[in-house]
């Protein structure tokens, strides 16, 4: 007997589900049509980490499959924003999904929010011992929990935060409504330093900006670029407090029915798109802050060395407040494998 989706089919889920069918009998690769269409659907624009990453890994799949495993990649939340991407996913209208690894708490696995933690990591390279040791592998083996295969993980890079004033200092945060993800840890940051956090969407986040809803926000400047936040926000904080990195994960059920020789070309090509992502991130978030200065819209800020001390003093409770959601056994061995 089918098994009933645990959640009613909106109408969006149900939109995408008819344009799986129809990619299922369209040619992407010449005349080849493939026998497997995967629906790749991410929220962020072409040009990012993100959105090179999925077009690197629609082109390898293709390409070493000879047109037989197809890609269709849905930047920009045209299918699904991030309320409801991964539930998509569960449901099976669409195929693979890359959230941000802040956006796991909300379905039970809130160890994910260890990322989030400010002032964690002290650059990339600390990052990739947790994503590529075995606590990466540890959270990757939750996801089965919620009917999902983890697949790798991926980097933006390091979070700036953004509003129509300066922020340099705590003070400065002093009643802002920032825009967060859906994330308690960031949200408990936000209110650490005296903001009052919003959970909003990202797709959602530029219009919020421009129309008062929320007065300021924190990304990685390719995400505040494509997004043209610039044209909305006057003052961009280069704090780097934060890390914003990526899950790919796909639906467990269908992973299961692919065949085995197919799961290692998904997964190769999937590794290979993961780390050409890892070696653009930079560059990307580079030529963001570049193109911004250029626009000269946003007057850029870098802190200096006592400001940006004062704003780690303040969140440093954070860790502390938040142990008990993320769970003392991740904490300690986060620790252990940064120190
Ligand atoms: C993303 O990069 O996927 C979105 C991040 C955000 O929601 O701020």
């Amino acid at each position: 007997m089918a098994r009933q989706p645990r959640f009613s089919l909106s109408r969006r889920a149900w939109l995408a589900t008819l344009a799986g069918a129809t990619a299922l009998t369209k040619p992407v690769f010449g005349a080849i049509k493939p026998d497997i269409t995967l629906r790749f659907s991410h929220v962020v624009a072409e040009e990012t980490p993100k959105g090179l990453a999925a077009r690197r890994f629609k082109e390898l799949v293709e390409q070493r499959s000879g047109g037989r495993i197809g890609v269709q990649v849905f930047p920009n939340a045209q299918l699904y924003g991030d309320q409801d991407e991964i539930q998509a996913l569960q449901l099976g209208a669409v195929d693979l999904v890359a959230p941000s690894l802040s956006k796991f708490g909300r379905i039970g696995l809130p160890e994910f929010e260890l990322f989030d933690l400010p002032f964690l990591f002290d650059d990339l390279s600390a990052v990739r011992r947790i994503t590529l040791g075995p606590l990466g592998l540890r959270l990757l083996s939750g996801l089965p929990r919620q009917g999902l295969v983890g697949l790798g993980f991926f980097d933006n890079g390091f979070k700036q935060m953004s509003a129509n004033r300066p922020l340099l200092e705590p003070k400065d945060f002093a009643g802002l409504r920032m825009r967060v993800q859906a994330s308690r840890v960031i949200a408990a940051q936000m209110r650490a330093l005296g903001a009052r956090p919003i959970t909003l969407a990202f797709s959602d986040t530029r219009r919020a900006l421009e129309t008062g809803v929320v007065d300021g926000t924190e990304n990685p400047i390719s995400n505040f670029w494509t997004q043209a936040m610039h044209e909305v926000q006057s003052d961009l904080s280069l704090t780097d407090h934060g890390y914003l990195g990526y899950a790919v994960v796909t639906n467990q059920r269908l992973w299961q029915h692919l065949k085995a020789g197919d799961r290692e070309l998904i997964q190769q090509a999937l590794q290979q798109a993961l780390t050409f992502a890892n070696q653009i991130a930079d560059t990307q978030n580079n030529q963001a802050l570049q193109a911004l200065r250029q626009a000269g819209t946003t007057r850029i800020h870098i802190l200096n060395t006592g400001q940006r001390t004062r704003l780690r003093e303040a969140v440093k409770p954070v860790q502390q407040q938040l142990a008990s959601r993320i769970g003392a056994s991740w904490i300690n061995a986060l620790q252990q494998a940064l120190h």
